[in-house]
C-alpha cells in the first residue's frame, strides 16, 4: 500500500527553551528531525514526503535532507503561524489523486513504529480516517477553577498522537472548511470530525512521544539506546 506523509516542521519549540527550533537539537548523532524523516524514508510504503518549514530555516532543512539522503522529500513548503496552517500548506502542495492516502505526522515525534504507520494506512484505506492513540493511564477529571466537576470514565479515554491518516479529498475539504470558518484545531482529526466523517482509532505505543520539553530529550536518549539506535 502507498501513501504520502506531510510533516509539519515549521514550529519554534518554545517549551523546549532552546535557542533554536527544537527539531535541530541533537538526539544521539543526528537532529530530531532527521530521525523522524528517516522513519518514512525507510518505509517501503512511503512514496513521498512533504515538509512544512519556516522560510528562514530552508537552508538548514535542505542540508539535513542532503546529509541523510532523504530522497523521498519532494517539497519543502512554507508553513504558517499555527500548526493547522502548516498542514494545510502541505495539503495545497500535494498533487496526488483524491482517493490517495495521506498521513500527517509531527516532525517532533521521532519514535514512530512502522507497524503503527501500516495499521493506520490500512484503516484509512478501508474507512477514510484513522488516528494513532493510546489508552489514558491516569484517572482524568474535568476541573473548573480548581474544583473537580466530574471524573471521566477511563475506558472511553484515549490520548491522541500522530500519525493521522486520511483519504486526501476528505482531509483537504475538511481542512479548507475549518480555515475558512476560522475553526481552530490542534489536530487533523478535529477538522474531519467537524466535517462529519467518522474517525477510527488505531492503537499506538506509549513510546511515540512528542519531543516537547528537555525531559523528553533525556527519555528520547534512553529510547534510542533501547532500540540499539544510539550511534
Ligand atoms: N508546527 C508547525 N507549524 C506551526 C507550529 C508547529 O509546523 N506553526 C509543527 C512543529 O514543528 C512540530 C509539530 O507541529 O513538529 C507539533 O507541534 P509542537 O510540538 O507544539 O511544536 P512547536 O509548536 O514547535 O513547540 P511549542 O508549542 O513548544 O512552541
Ligand atoms: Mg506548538
Amino acid at each position: 500500500m502507498r501513501y504520502t506523509v506531510m510533516i509539519p516542521a515549521a514550529g519554534s519549540g518554545k517549551r523546549m527553551r532552546a535557542s533554536q527550533n527544537k527539531l535541530f537539537l541533537q538526539l544521539g548523532d543526528r537532529p530530531i528531525l532527521a530521525h523522524t524523516l528517516q522513519r518514512f524514508q525507510e518505509d517501503e510504503w512511503c512514496e513521498s514526503i512533504i515538509v512544512a518549514i519556516k522560510e528562514d530555516e530552508r537552508l538548514l532543512m535542505e542540508a539535513i535532507a542532503k546529509k541523510f539522503n532523504l530522497s523521498k522529500i519532494t517539497q519543502f513548503v512554507v508553513g504558517g503561524a499555527e500548526r493547522q496552517h502548516s498542514v494545510h500548506a502541505c495539503l495545497e502542495a500535494y498533487d496526488g489523486t483524491s482517493e490517495s492516502i495521506v498521513l500527517v505526522h509531527d516532525a517532533a515525534r521521532p519514535f514512530i513504529h512502522e507497524s503503527t504507520i501500516h495499521d493506520l494506512v490500512m484503516k484509512a484505506n478501508e474507512t477514510g480516517a484513522a488516528i494513532a492513540a493510546v489508552k489514558v493511564q491516569d484517572t482524568t477529571k474535568v476541573v473548573v477553577s480548581d474544583i473537580v466537576q466530574q471524573t471521566l470514565p477511563r475506558e472511553q479515554l484515549w490520548a491522541i498522537q500522530t500519525p493521522q491518516a486520511f483519504r486526501y479529498e476528505l482531509l483537504y475539504n475538511a481542512s479548507k472548511e475549518a480555515l475558512e470558518e476560522q475553526f481552530e484545531a490542534t489536530d487533523e482529526s478535529m477538522v474531519v470530525e467537524r466535517y462529519g466523517a467518522l474517525v477510527h482509532i488505531v492503537e499506538s505505543t506509549y513510546d511515540n512521544i512528542k519531543m516537547t520539553t528537555t525531559a523528553d530529550l533525556s527519555y528520547g536518549h534512553y529510547l534510542l539506546k533501547e532500540r540499539g539506535e544510539l550511534r
